[in-house]
């Protein structure tokens, strides 16, 4: 057997580890040779960029952020950007995907990546290739997978954030907006928020009003109070708008949020007599040396993966329900993201320890 491993979307903690535990199992326990497709699909698509994978070389990755197989969100063999005529268009280019992986004798692709990435890899497999999946993204919004990994790194760099930054709130009596990754899902934001000690988190599942948030910082400031922690999804918007966008979707490329941290900030100014501050964390959640917990889910992935390809049960993705890794068809979450339940027991307890939701609360 020849196995490909391929890593696509945005990059996130944990997925050396993945390659590492594929690599690994797939040589140890059944002896075949593992190759890696460079920058998501760009190796197999110039037919340059397959590169061996042997033990040495993931022996010690487990640690390091990032993919030592690089990767690209713009890479969709189904709607590939390429210059015609001083243009970017779209093109269709899978059935090259597929001459090429043929060519070089590739038997299966495990890939890893979020929904975008699982969504082509479905459909490469209605092609005839033959694949399976691991989810992979520090927003935590893949159906049908408890967690992802990355999500657990990404929410201990935002919690160190919080930490440093309700020092310096309440030596100035400033209410401090932290805007947080996790596209239209609120997951890093509420978890953060939770374990951050936040007085106010809004997520994309809740409009907020910014009078209802107004009222809360009010409430504290008399009895007391006079700095607030606000965690800002980057998703989230007010009752009366919508996502801030950053960069409109172009051609093969999506809309980048970005914003909402500022857009709360000018909405509370106008209400009351605030000192307000805004960060965005950005790329630094993205960034950096994989939690244990996350070191272990990944590793558990990727052992996984090469399970699935062992036992010929290609279209299926890894997952985790509770404290099993388990598998479900590539259909069922492709291309389709998890968001909290207006009913989570999450969001009540988070409500339950005084955190303003930016909505009026109705538990
Ligand atoms: O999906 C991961 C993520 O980091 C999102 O949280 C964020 O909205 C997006 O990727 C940023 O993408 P880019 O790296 O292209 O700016």
């Amino acid at each position: 057997m020849r196995v490909a491993i391929s890593t696509g979307g945005g990059d996130c903690p944990g997925l050396n580890g993945v390659i590492r535990a594929a690599v690994l199992r797939g040589i140890l326990e059944y002896g075949w040779e593992m190759v890696g497709i460079t920058d998501g699909l760009e190796g197999l698509i110039s037919g340059q960029g397959l590169v061996p994978l042997t033990v040495d070389d993931v022996r010690d990755i487990h640690g390091q952020g990032g993919t030592i197989l690089g990767t690209t969100n713009r890479g969709n063999p189904f709607r590939y950007r390429v210059r015609d005529g001083g243009q970017w268009v779209e093109q269709d280019i899978s059935g090259h995907v597929i001459h090429n992986a043929r060519s070089a004798g590739i038997d299966a692709v495990i890939f890893v990546g979020g929904d975008g990435t699982q969504e082509i890899a479905w459909r490469l497999a209605g092609l005839g290739l033959q694949v399976v999946g691991v989810p992979k993204t520090i927003d935590n919004d893949l159906l049908a997978t408890d967690y992802t990994f990355g999500f657990d790194s990404a929410v201990e760099t935002v919690v160190e954030a919080l930490d440093k930054l309700r020092t310096t709130a309440r030596s100035h009596d400033r209410t401090m907006l932290l805007e947080v990754m996790g596209r239209h899902a609120g997951w890093i934001a509420l978890h953060s928020g939770i374990a951050g000690g936040a007085d106010v988190v809004v997520l994309p599942e809740i409009p907020y009003d910014p009078e209802v948030i107004h009222r809360h910082l009010q409430a504290r400031r008399e009895s007391g109070i006079a700095y607030n922690i606000v965690v800002v999804a980057e998703g989230a918007f007010s009752r009366s708008g919508s996502a801030s966008i950053l960069q409109q979707a172009g051609t093969g490329t999506v809309a980048r949020l970005g914003g909402a941290g500022d857009e709360l900030a000018r909405q509370l100014s106008a209400l009351g007599d605030y000192e307000l501050r805004v960060t965005v964390l950005g790329h630094l959640q993205r960034g950096g040396t994989p939690s244990s917990t996350d070191r272990v889910l990944a590793t558990r992935f990727g052992a996984a993966a090469v399970g699935l390809v062992a036992n010929g049960q290609f279209g299926r993705m890894v997952c985790l329900r509770g404290d099993t890794i388990e598998s479900v068809p590539m259909a069922d979450v492709a291309g389709r993201q998890k968001h909290i339940g207006l009913d989570s027991q999450l969001l009540q307890t988070a409500r339950s320890v005084g955190i303003c939701l930016g909505d009026e609360r109705v538990d």
